[in-house]
């Protein structure tokens, strides 16, 4: 089933996102509908709190990146069927120069922007069996898994922006959340008003 993306400015997009239990409930139904939703919209990552959820899950697929012909082949075949569900997750350690590169954010359509980060993170999970990891990523990979992270913490790609990039950007990241915008995929707009 295709849940609606949390459009900017509803709160559970600020909130730090709580760990989860292997009891949770539902949660296999849970995964498949992020990963439908994800895939509707054309992402390469999804975070619980985007669909409503203030808990510790995100998914990631980078498959679509690895299409890019700017890539190594080495590249490439990393990216190709990247395919992960990270539960609880907590990032241990960020290192190396922080590289830009152009983000965006299926609940804040139609923004792109240039966010520098760290190249690589070191990242302890559980998977979707509950089966703990402790992996290191870099590339592609960690700058997806890295705003994804980022989702369950509460914070926004548009938040490591400039102050002069936050005060252009406010007008349209207004709009966004009184859902004055045209987008491909269903969402829900926290400042939507009644009947229209
Ligand atoms: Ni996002």
């Amino acid at each position: 089933m295709i849940l609606p993306i949390t459009a900017y400015g509803d709160p559970v997009l600020r909130k730090k996102a709580t760990n989860i239990t292997k009891d949770y409930p539902n949660l296999e139904t849970l995964l498949n509908n992020m990963w439908e939703t994800m895939y509707n919209a054309s992402g390469v990552g999804l975070a619980a709190p985007q669909v409503g959820l203030p808990i510790r899950i995100f998914l990631v697929d980078t498959t679509p990146f690895s299409k890019d012909e700017d890539l190594t082949e080495d590249e490439q075949s990393q990216l190709d069927g990247f395919k992960k569900v990270f539960i609880n997750a907590e990032i241990l350690e960020e290192t190396g120069e922080e590289w830009a590169f152009n983000e965006g954010c299926l609940s804040i359509p139609d923004i792109r922007e240039d966010v520098q980060r760290k190249p690589k993170v070191t990242i302890k999970y559980m998977d979707e069996n509950f089966k703990e990891h402790t992996e290191t990523f870099d590339g592609l990979l960690a700058r997806v898994i890295q705003h994804e992270y980022d989702h369950i913490e509460g914070i926004l790609f548009t938040d490591k922006l400039s102050s002069l990039k936050k005060r252009l950007l406010k007008g349209r990241l207004e709009k966004i959340s009184k859902g004055k915008i045209n987008v491909e995929y269903k969402m829900k707009f926290p400042q939507m008003k009644k009947g229209r």
